[in-house]
């Protein structure tokens, strides 16, 4: 098993770009309907719980064009636009949906900056805090994608002239390698990095110590695995010690795991929006020990970005409860 060493010092916010945000973040996938295609069953409950994130203190909010399409920025520019200054709404370019609710990439530049339109309309905001390119390097590579030859640097090439019009302040990665994330940052200054990193996939590892490396906020995606953490052992012990949930001490985990993860859990319920924002409040209440064996519960030096775990994509076809 691996040893890493955890903060000893623990901050509950992080710097990106020239702003500095609470570490626990919402990430709006599931408030587009079944399948993350459309409106969900109850938009105004959808509006409801983002308001109440942001009266919580929730400033790191994650959508992207590709829900609904378009239904989920539209949600989040409803509930609320106009944006306090403080507040950061990480959305995602470069792909779109195919015919059956199919997830296709496409990097155009002109898809890219058209994407980057829809958005800052659907938000009804006039800059992006930040605006992520959606890459393919978490995933078998670029076959089925729309132009697969277009190259990394011209896609990211459309965010930065975006950028020096004013229409985005920050530039970040999703679904990058150490590569990927090398070749962006030859071209551009990266404030954030997304990929899937939590307790039972570690995909993301090599690509966050990079982020460690260079001072760059990395934002586990899935960070509650879907759902899949649930039942793992070694969580039971710190829920019952500190009389908190699972799901709370599986984010605390990932706080005390780097400084620079800013997590996005996913929910429709305020509850459950409650509990998960409870875990920076615990962090330091974990001990080292406990931290130290529940990243030991994964070897993470065979964790690859390619190859997701079977635990992870049994947790991704259980049914959803949109
Ligand atoms: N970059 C990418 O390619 C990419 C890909 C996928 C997702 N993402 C981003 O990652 C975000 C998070 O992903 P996700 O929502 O799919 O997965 P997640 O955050 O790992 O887990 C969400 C699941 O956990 C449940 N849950 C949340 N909090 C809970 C709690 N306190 N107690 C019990 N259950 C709880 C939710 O159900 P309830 O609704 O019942 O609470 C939901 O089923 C997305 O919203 C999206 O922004 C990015």
């Amino acid at each position: 098993m691996t040893s890493t060493t955890h903060e000893s010092r623990f901050d509950p916010s992080l710097q990106i770009g020239d702003l500095i945000v609470p570490r626990v973040g919402y990430g709006a996938m599931q408030l587009a309907g079944a399948g993350v295609i459309g409106l969900p069953q109850d938009p105004n409950n959808a509006i409801a719980l983002l308001q109440h994130a942001v009266e919580q203190g929730v400033r790191f909010f994650d959508t992207a064009n590709a829900y609904g399409p378009r239904t989920v920025n539209q949600l989040i520019g409803r509930a609320l636009a106009p944006f306090g200054d403080d507040i950061i709404i990480g959305n995602k370019v470069g792909a779109t949906r195919g015919p059956r609710g199919e997830w296709v990439t496409d990097s155009r530049p002109d898809t890219i900056r058209s994407q980057v339109e829809d958005a800052l309309f659907d938000l009804r905001t006039e800059r992006s805090s930040l605006t992520y390119l959606r890459l393919w390097g978490d995933s078998e590579g670029r076959a089925g994608s729309i132009a697969e030859d277009v190259p990394l640097e011209d896609s990211l090439g459309a965010l930065v002239d975006m950028q020096r019009e004013g229409k985005i302040d920050r530039i970040g990665i999703s679904g990058a390698n150490s590569e990927l994330l090398a070749r962006a940052q030859q071209v551009t200054k990266i404030a954030a990095v997304q990929n899937r990193y939590n307790l039972i996939d570690r995909s993301g590892v090599e690509v966050l110590a990079a982020c460690e490396r260079d001072s760059i906020a990395f934002v586990p995606y899935f960070p509650l695995a879907t759902g899949g953490i649930a039942g793992l052992d070694a969580l039971t012990a710190p829920a019952r010690r500190l009389r908190v949930s699972e799901p709370t001490i599986a984010l605390a985990w990932l706080l005390r795991r780097s400084a620079v993860i800013v997590p996005i859990p996913g929910t429709q319920r305020i509850t459950h929006l409650d509990d998960n924002l409870h875990a920076a409040e615990i962090a330091t209440d974990l001990t080292n020990a406990e931290v130290q064996a529940l990243t030991d519960t994964e070897d993470e030096s065979t964790a690859a970005l390619t190859r997701m775990p079977t635990r992870m994509l049994d947790a991704l076809r259980r049914p959803r409860s949109t």
